[in-house]
């Protein structure tokens, strides 16, 4: 069993369409282990996105990130961190598989819907920046 980090972004939030994400988690065998509704502050989201703090992206990232509340969920099942990638798309959702999270709810490769651990070391770094591990069940 794998734990993976997953984010409802701000654009799908506002758009209401939490529930029909997560029905897709479920669904496709990942169990909700964590979750919670919460607003990133500036210094949140640059440190949880530090890795791209080089990138051209990167301001406009952040400003997107704390636009709205996000939701933030630990998800766990076999292979988590690559089932979640799967069921996201690629980051591009131009370029995001039909019937993939991204293809079907998100607008803009910023405002992409969901963000995915990309492999199980982040996942763990990216679950810890989040959730206590008694908070994960
Ligand atoms: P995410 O999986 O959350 O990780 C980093 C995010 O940067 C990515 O999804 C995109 O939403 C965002 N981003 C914005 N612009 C770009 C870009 N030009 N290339 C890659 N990612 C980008």
């Amino acid at each position: 069993m794998e734990q993976t980090l997953s984010i409802i972004k701000p654009d799908a939030v506002k758009k209401s369409v939490v529930g029909k994400i997560i029905d897709r988690f479920e669904t496709n065998g990942l169990r909700v282990a964590a979750i919670k509704k919460m607003q990133l502050s500036k210094k949140d989201a640059e440190q949880f996105y530090s890795v791209h703090k080089e990138r051209s992206f990167f301001s406009d990232l952040i400003q997107f990130m704390i636009s709205g509340p996000v939701i933030v969920m630990v998800l766990e099942g076999e292979n988590a961190v690559l089932k979640n990638r799967e069921l996201m798309g690629s980051t591009n959702p131009k370029e995001a598989k039909k019937g993939t999270i991204r293809a079907d709810f998100a607008d803009s490769v910023e405002a992409n819907a969901v963000h995915g651990s990309d492999c199980l070391e982040n996942a763990k770094i990216e679950i810890e920046f989040f959730f206590a591990k008694n908070a994960v069940y």
